[in-house]
């Protein structure tokens, strides 16, 4: 409620042109921007589908759900916050993440645009195989 009244204050300001430049300092905080997403290493502005077939992939390649990387929400725990970066899970898929492409980029001599179909790249699948652990020692 507060918002939208001084949303639509902003805008009776902005409409008086000569106060704009003194409420230009605002306006970043009141326009409806999406949230800025939280991402190090897939691009900024992948879309919403791309990033969902990501996130399922991973699911399927370490046999988990999305909550084994993604923290609760701090006020509904039944959700989860995906923007945090509270589960260290997160940030170890972060560096495996690197670490494939890395792989793939170096040994694999791996560009989208050039692959050819006799190599293959390596995937979280290739290590995991369903499986978020897969050091025996480490069991
Ligand atoms: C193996 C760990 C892992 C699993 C499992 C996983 N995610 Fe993620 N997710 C990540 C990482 C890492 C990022 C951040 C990527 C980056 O920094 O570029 C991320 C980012 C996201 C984001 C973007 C959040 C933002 O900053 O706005 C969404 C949404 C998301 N994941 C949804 C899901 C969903 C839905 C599932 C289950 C289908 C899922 N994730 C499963 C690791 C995981
Ligand atoms: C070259 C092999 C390899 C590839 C490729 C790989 N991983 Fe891993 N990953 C490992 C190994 C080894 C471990 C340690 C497993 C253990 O301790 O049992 C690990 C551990 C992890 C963990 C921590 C699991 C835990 O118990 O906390 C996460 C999360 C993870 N990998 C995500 C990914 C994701 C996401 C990808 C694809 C982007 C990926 N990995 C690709 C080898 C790999």
């Amino acid at each position: 409620m507060f918002k939208t009244h001084r949303k639509k204050l902003l805008v009776t300001l902005a409409m008086v042109g000569c106060v704009a430049v003194s409420v230009a300092a605002y306006t970043p905080d009141v326009k409806e921007q999406p949230r800025k997403r939280n991402l190090k290493v897939l691009p900024e502005n992948i879309s919403k589908d791309s990033l969902h077939d990501v996130m399922e992939g991973f699911n399927d390649a370490l046999g988990v759900k999305c909550n084994f990387c993604h923290a609760p929400r701090k006020d509904d725990a039944t959700k989860l916050d995906f923007g945090s970066d509270d589960k260290p899970e997160k940030d170890i898929a972060r560096s495996m993440m690197r670490m494939t492409a890395d792989i793939n980029g170096k040994y694999f001599n791996f560009n989208s645009s050039t692959r050819p179909d006799t190599i293959r790249a390596v995937s979280c699948m290739t290590c995991h195989k369903g499986n978020a652990h897969i050091n025996d020692v480490a069991k």
